[in-house]
């Protein structure tokens, strides 16, 4: 049984987040609504998620030291990763002493937060479909693993690195200084390791949500939605929509992969499967053959989707799992989304034409109030509903081109 306490009181259940945008943001809205008592962490003040959160803490999150006296000075009941930057290790100490725990696992949190981790789990250890790959600490390594069988075209990632940063292609000998280069500029941890990934050329990709909840009888229940299709720019999300048409076997196939890796993920320290929560597994589609490319242990930025098509969005799905209730991932209507991105530079910045855009029928905005804008920067997200995937694509970009955000 479930028991929830009252927030801002001796019995409150309390939830911190770290990592507070966009994501973290809906997260927590959907924990406020079910009376949790919420800790927003982010690195800088005023994130998304700090301002719909009872507490707001900003501190350097990937600082072992400052993670760990935040947590024993909160004592939240869960600890759930809405990013990767942080100091995953020192997480798997505290849950490891019963401090805390972590969503779904400080295991699944280290593992998913450089790409060699999660990598070698779903194709060595899992034995999953992936594309060949070779990770290198120079670009001699990187030549050499090319040479002697990735081949061209290629993809170099740095190993710790998001959103398509420091990520390119490699289509002949000429590219792969460049790449080395670009990667060396865009890891996270400054200079360092990089995967180099044979090309797949795709039919199309996906994200297959799946979540890992509790059943009546207490034991963990996995549950999928429909596939989400998308579209990437440079490594970023631009749009998504759900249901993406598949046929039964490259489904039935992309459920099996996503099963596989989120079991894996899902057990605790001890070894028992005791990981909650809603997983985002990226599959490559190609015909009836299905390849794992990477996971995330939390809601994923393609998912946003959901906010318009379930009747339980992935972050509500994602609250509920975690808390121990139960889910529903049933459909409400097809549906797309459409990036709004910052398109200046500045803080504060306005944006005109949200009227317009709401006049686009089916449709929702919203904006995240990040507190500065990057031309590239996501600041807002456009959601249509339509029974025809294709026209809810083509609205719902519409309806993000009618939002512009100028300097104020
Ligand atoms: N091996 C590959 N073959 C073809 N496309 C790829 C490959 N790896 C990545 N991509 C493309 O780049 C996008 C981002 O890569 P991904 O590994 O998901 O990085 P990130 O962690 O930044 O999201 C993928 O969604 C896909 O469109
Ligand atoms: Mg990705």
């Amino acid at each position: 049984m479930t028991t929830l306490g009252t927030p801002l009181s001796p019995s409150a259940t309390k939830v911190m987040l770290l990592g507070s945008g966009e994501l973290g943001k809906e997260v927590l809205i959907a924990l406020q609504r079910l009376g949790v008592e919420t800790i927003a962490v982010d690195r800088y003040d005023n994130a998304p998620g700090q301002q719909v959160a009872h507490h707001a803490r900003t501190i350097t999150m990937s600082d072992p030291a400052q993670l760990k006296t935040l947590i024993e000075a909160e004592r939240p009941h869960l600890v759930v990763p809405e990013i990767e930057a942080i100091a995953t290790p020192m997480l798997q100490e505290i849950e490891a002493a019963g401090l805390v725990r972590v969503i779904p696992t400080a295991r699944a949190a280290r593992l998913t937060m450089d790409r060699e981790g999660i990598r070698r789990l779903a194709a060595e250890t899992l034995g999953l479909p992936t594309s060949p790959y070779q990770f290198c600490d120079s670009l001699e390594e990187l030549q050499a693993a090319i040479d002697a069988g990735i081949g061209y075209p290629c993809i170099v990632k740095p190993v710790m690195s998001s959103s398509g940063k420091g990520q390119s292609k490699i289509d002949g000998p000429a590219d792969v200084k460049t790449a080395w280069d670009y990667a060396m500029s865009g890891g996270r941890v400054g200079p360092g390791r990089i995967i180099v990934e044979g090309f797949i050329a795709f039919d199309y990709e996906i994200t297959q949500l799946t979540v890992r909840a509790l059943g009546a009888n207490g034991d963990i229940e996995t549950h999928f939605c429909d596939p989400i299709g998308h579209v990437q720019v440079s490594g970023d999300y631009v749009e998504s929509w759900q249901p993406h048409p598949m046929t039964p076997t490259a489904l039935a196939e992309s459920r099996r992969i996503a099963k596989a890796v989120t079991d894996d993920l899902g057990m605790g320290h001890d070894g028992q499967p005791s990981g909650l929560g809603l997983f985002g597994v990226e599959l490559f589609v190609k015909g009836d053959q299905v390849w794992f490319s990477e996971v995330s242990p939390r809601p994923h930025d393609t998912g946003m989707v959901t906010m318009i098509t379930q009747w339980q969005n992935e972050f509500e799905l994602h609250a509920r799992a975690i808390l121990g209730l139960p889910v529903s991932t049933a459909l409400k209507s097809p549906g797309a989304s459409a990036v709004i991105y910052g398109g200046v530079e500045a803080t504060g910045i306005v944006f005109d034409g949200v009227d317009e855009a709401l006049r686009v029928p089916n449709s929702e905005i919203r904006l995240f109030g990040k507190p500065e804008s990057f031309v590239k920067r996501r600041m807002g997200v456009a959601l249509v509903h339509d029974a025809d995937v294709e026209v809810a694509r083509t609205q719902a970009k519409l309806a993000a081109s009618k939002v512009k955000p100028r300097i104020a």
